[in-house]
């Protein structure tokens, strides 16, 4: 008899995104005539950078001709964009990551959810709350939780780190050791940045417990205050025990065209049972190399165009654009009494909603023909906010934000 991993069984279904689905479709079937605006869902509107599509056609037109036709690559990435990775986001910021500690994939979302297969079942992870679900979920069908409690609302035997008000969405270090970290700056959904102070806790902590960070920078390109960090790396000792996810999916528009990347130091240790240490970046390697054949050629010629001079003009003023967008939509809702967290430094604007977050959803969709997203789907701690996201055109924005002024 074929068994399933009973894991699963204990995974509550994902009701935010068909939820909103539902909602939306009721809504534009009793309004066939109002035309709606979309700013929940976090996916980029605007086209790829010129360089990259260049770059992109190049390299077709290289396969297509047996001379300079390429078959499999290697696992980790070609060596032309591992570098220009290295090179261009790290040790250009003063950050010391080596091109071989770069491991090019297609997508965060993978990396983030895989990454702790090279874990034991029994550790204590700890993830904050709100935060993207890939990480809950991802440990959930590992077998690292409990059963749901639907009291709590939260899994039972994983560590929540809750944001909150008080805090500005940056959680505490946790009350007791943890071994796995999940963190998340620029935060999805609440936008929040850490500073290198804050971050130099979590390293210090790691390094005290012996534990593990996995930090995901996939809204790095967003953070525009040079005071802040964009990469966990630029704090000492972070190379010892830190783990970086990246994307090119919301820097340079690659949602549909998928590329990413994962850095891993070759200080950072796990250990056994018998507490010896072993290399996380020969694990890693190991895993990526059995379960992964390498991004398409042409999709890494184009994520390498990002770092020519065109391609970083380009990304500049992507980034720039969906950042004014944010600056926008912040001022707005600040101006109708709302307080608000992100939209600088970020693409997500977190506020406060002063309400249920579905019945603030539910406000915005029937009277105003907006659609966002109802906090409570990113965690116990997102309930009584909305996230609304910048990705979107400018006039979009506008008129979202006209239509919101009208009715709140
Ligand atoms: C925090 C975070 N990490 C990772 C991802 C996924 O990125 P990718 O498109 O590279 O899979 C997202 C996408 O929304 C995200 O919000």
């Amino acid at each position: 008899m074929i068994k399933i991993n009973e894991n699963y069984q204990k995974l509550q279904a994902s009701y935010l995104f068909s939820n909103i689905a539902k909602r939306v479709n009721a809504f534009q079937q009793a309004n066939p005539d109002k035309s709606l605006i979309k700013l929940g869902i976090g996916d980029v509107t605007r086209a790829l950078p010129d360089a990259c599509v260049k770059a992109f056609h190049l390299a077709v037109d290289e396969m297509a001709q047996d001379t300079t036709f390429r078959g499999y690559g290697p696992e980790q990435g070609y060596d032309f964009l591992r570098e220009a990775i290295a090179k261009n986001d790290f040790q250009a910021r003063g950050a010391r990551v080596e091109a071989d500690e770069v491991f090019v994939s297609d997508g965060a979302k993978c990396d983030s959810g895989n990454f702790q297969e090279i874990f034991s079942t029994d550790i204590i992870v700890a993830i904050p709350d709100p935060v993207y679900p890939v990480y809950v979920d991802t440990n959930v069908m590992a077998g690292r939780s409990g059963a749901w409690n639907a009291e709590q609302g939260r899994y039972e035997g994983l560590v929540y780190l809750d944001g909150n008000r008080d805090n500005g969405f940056i959680p505490d270090l946790p009350d007791r050791p943890v071994d796995l970290i999940y963190l998340c700056f620029p935060n999805n959904p609440a936008g929040s940045t850490a500073t290198r102070e804050q971050l130099k806790q979590w390293v210090d902590y790691a390094r005290a417990n012996k534990s593990l960070i996995l930090f995901d920078a996939a809204y790095e390109a967003f953070v525009q205050d040079e005071t802040l960090p964009r990469s966990i790396y630029e704090v000492e000792g972070a190379r010892e025990v830190a783990i970086e996810f990246r994307s090119f999916s919301k820097t340079a528009g690659f949602t549909g065209t998928r590329c990413a990347y994962t850095v891993v130091p070759k200080e950072c240790m796990a250990y056994t049972e018998a507490g010896e240490p072993v290399s996380v970046h020969a694990l890693w390697n190991r895993r990526h190399t059995t379960k992964f054949n390498s991004v398409s050629y042409p999709v890494q010629r184009a994520a390498e165009a990002v770092y020519s001079a065109e391609g970083q003009a380009q990304v500049k003023e992507l980034v720039g654009y969906y950042l004014n967008n944010a600056k926008y939509i912040r001022e707005k809702m600040e101006a109708l009494g709302y307080d608000c967290i992100g939209g600088v430094n970020s693409p997500y604007i977190w506020i406060d909603s002063k309400c249920d977050s579905w019945e603030f959803f539910d406000r915005l969709l029937n009277e105003a023909a907006v659609v966002c997203t109802p906090g409570a789907g990113f965690g116990k701690c997102g309930e009584g906010y909305i996230r609304i996201s910048a990705f979107n055109s400018f006039d979009k924005v506008v008129e979202a934000m006209e239509r919101i002024g009208c009715i709140l």
